[in-house]
Parts: C-alpha cells; sequence; structure tokens
C-alpha cells in the first residue's frame, strides 16, 4: 500500500467516539430507554478536496481502499465502504453537496467488538464532509437519523439510534438516559466512586446484518402485531401471558430491561454500585436467556470477568459475539485484556480549514 500523500490546508479532521451502552440493550427500536455513554476511544476522519468528482477513500488501518463516484455512490459496497458509500449517498439525498474528496480513516476501536465503530465512522465522516462544503451540521437527532439510514438502507442491519445518538451527544463524566420513544435525552453522571468499568472481548466478532439482530426486531413487530400496539413500550406488564413462544420471552426482556434502565439511574444517583453490578448481571441472564442473543464465546467471558471479580458483566450492543461489559468493585482489578472505560465528549471536528 502506498501511504495517501500528506493533506492540504483545506483538509478537516473529525471524530467520532465509540459507545459503550451500560444498560438497556435491545431496546432503542421498541421506543424504550438505554443508558449509553460515549468513550475515548474511536474513528478518525480527515477528508479534503479532489479534483474531480471521484471519492478516493482509505482504510488506514486495514490497507484498504475504496473509489467511487461522488455523484452516484454504488449501493453493493461491503464492511467498511458500505458505511462510507452510504454516509456520501444520505448527505446528498438530504440536499448536501459531496464533490471529489479523499478521505482517511483511521480508528482505535476494535471493530464488530460491540462498541459501535459503525456509528463512530458514519457520525465522524458526516461532520467532516459537511465542514468541508462548509455547511453547519444542523439538527444532531436529524445526524443521527441519516447515519442510522446508512446502516439500515445501505449495510442493511435494522438497528436502531442507540449508537448514534451516543456518539452525537455524549458527555463527559456522564451517561445518557435515552429515551427513543421521543428522542429526549438527560445526562446522568457517571460519579462510580473508585470502581471501574471494563469491556472485554469474546473474540468472536459479530456483524448485525445477517446475524439474529433482524430476527429480533422481526420478533418484536410480529409481538406488536399480536398484541395490536404501535411499540412495545405500550405492551402491559401481563403481554407476555397472551403471547407464543418465543415471542412471550422476547417482550419480557425488553420490557424488564426498560425497568433496569430506571433502576440504574436511581443507583448511579443513590452511588448504589453493588445494586448496579446485580443489574448488569440481571440484564444479562435476560439478554442470554429471553432475548437470545447470547453465544459460547460471550458467555465464557463472562464467567472470566466474573471469576476476576467483577460485581457484575453482561453482553453489550447488539450481541451474537463482541464485548462484555464489567463493573469491578474497587478491591478487585480488571484482567489484562479488559479496556477501562469512561464517559467521554461527542462526535466533533478536530480541526478545520484556516
Ligand atoms: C446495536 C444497534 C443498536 C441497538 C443495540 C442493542 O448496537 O446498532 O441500535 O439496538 O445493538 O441494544
Amino acid at each position: 500500500m502506498t501511504a495517501p500523500a500528506a493533506f492540504g490546508p483545506d483538509a478537516v479532521t473529525a471524530f467520532g467516539p465509540g459507545r459503550v451502552n451500560l444498560i438497556g440493550e435491545h431496546t432503542d427500536y421498541n421506543d424504550g430507554l438505554c443508558l449509553p455513554f460515549a468513550i475515548a476511544r474511536g474513528v478518525t476522519v480527515r477528508v479534503e478536496p479532489l479534483e474531480g468528482e471521484r471519492v478516493q477513500a482509505h482504510a488506514a488501518d486495514l490497507g484498504e481502499h475504496d473509489d467511487f463516484d461522488a455523484a452516484a455512490p454504488p449501493r453493493d459496497g461491503e464492511g467498511w465502504r458500505a458505511f462510507v458509500r452510504g454516509t456520501v449517498g444520505e448527505l446528498l439525498a438530504a440536499g448536501h453537496a459531496v464533490g471529489g474528496t479523499r478521505l482517511d480513516i483511521a480508528g482505535d476501536l476494535p471493530r464488530g467488538g460491540g462498541l459501535s465503530s459503525s456509528a463512530a465512522l458514519s457520525t465522524a465522516l458526516a461532520l467532516a464532509l459537511l465542514a468541508l462544503s462548509d455547511e453547519p451540521e444542523g439538527d444532531r437527532r436529524e445526524l443521527a437519523r441519516l447515519c442510522s439510514r446508512v446502516e439500515n438502507d445501505w449495510v442493511g442491519a435494522q438497528t436502531g439510534l442507540l449508537d448514534q445518538l451516543a456518539a452525537l451527544f455524549g458527555q463527559q463524566g456522564h451517561a445518557l438516559r435515552l429515551d427513543c420513544r421521543d428522542l429526549s435525552l438527560e445526562p446522568v453522571a457517571l460519579d462510580l466512586r473508585g470502581w471501574t468499568l471494563a469491556v472485554a472481548s469474546s473474540g468472536h466478532e459479530h456483524v448485525h446484518a445477517g446475524s439474529g439482530y433482524n430476527d429480533r426486531r422481526a420478533e418484536c413487530r410480529a409481538a406488536c402485531e399480536a398484541l395490536g400496539i404501535a411499540s412495545l413500550r405500550d405492551a402491559p406488564p401481563d403481554a407476555p401471558d397472551h403471547l407464543p413462544e418465543p415471542l412471550n420471552r422476547r417482550v419480557r426482556h425488553v420490557l424488564t430491561e426498560n425497568a433496569r434502565v430506571e433502576a440504574a439511574v436511581v443507583a448511579l444517583r443513590d452511588g448504589d454500585l453493588e445494586k448496579l453490578g446485580a443489574l448488569l448481571d440481571a440484564s444479562h441472564a435476560s439478554l442470554r436467556d429471553d432475548y437470545e442473543v447470547s453465544v459460547d464465546a460471550v458467555e465464557r467471558t463472562v464467567a472470566r470477568l466474573k471469576d476476576a471479580g467483577a460485581a457484575g458483566a453482561r453482553i453489550v450492543g447488539g450481541g451474537f459475539g463482541g464485548s462484555v461489559l464489567a463493573l469491578f468493585p474497587p478491591t478487585a482489578t480488571p484482567p489484562d485484556d479488559a479496556l477501562v472505560v469512561e464517559p467521554a465528549g461527542a462526535a466533533r471536528v478536530t480541526q478545520a480549514p484556516t
């Protein structure tokens, strides 16, 4: 691979953070509650104008390239290319200008590790391209929707808005209580009083498109139809009693997980970290048994983290692989391979043309 040429004075650099969802998994597309935070690791995208009408993209960490017509990005890209083409395509569809551009992508997030490298990439890229064409970034909820369409329509994963909102609204020192019914966000101070949150990879890479993720979404839709409601947020507490297997367990997960988000907010406000650990364990049990999104490698990772002294551990993100989030008391040390995570700031332009 030849190293890309140095960037000129018109270059723009933007950063999109990864995210950890403390609790509230598979609730976002059910109009439910989540409690994510952005982390310091993420994806950096540098863009600069290029003569002509081509987009030339370089993924530095992978040593891979893409090259396509800026006015008509092809829809058949896979992996990171689908995100780049899709972000350009959705910006164009929303009426933004994208001309010839060279872009360079680098990151320090494990891909497919459940920390949403995908939203980190699309949010950084969208912010960089908007700044390059001197356009205001506009409303960040709209931008989250735009980036989510990239994942839904270009990548083929029917994911919700959790990752994009976490990346675009993250706040240092805070988790965000996100209500997906009205997209309201409430910062909740993440004061861990000497406890530590750490994420360990299960070694089993996950990909949402093609995993059971879309099946779970379809099951939730089927449950809503059977119950005659618009979203599972409207499901009454006894809804599982009126549904066949496995829809009853899917709905039970969503209902109990929403309640666990509320309980986690209370536990954080009370400084009750033991309680938070118990909630992480309960969330994992529900994701494993009722929602069935765990795999053997994840179970082994949960067991390993609990053996290392975690007060609670659970699969994080979409599931079917990825990472495990664990909460360690001050007396325990996370294993060496675990990444200690803390809430950091939102996606941003880090260098604009002078
Ligand atoms: C993935 C999706 C999110 C959300 C989580 C599960 O990260 O991108 O929209 O559904 O899975 O909570």
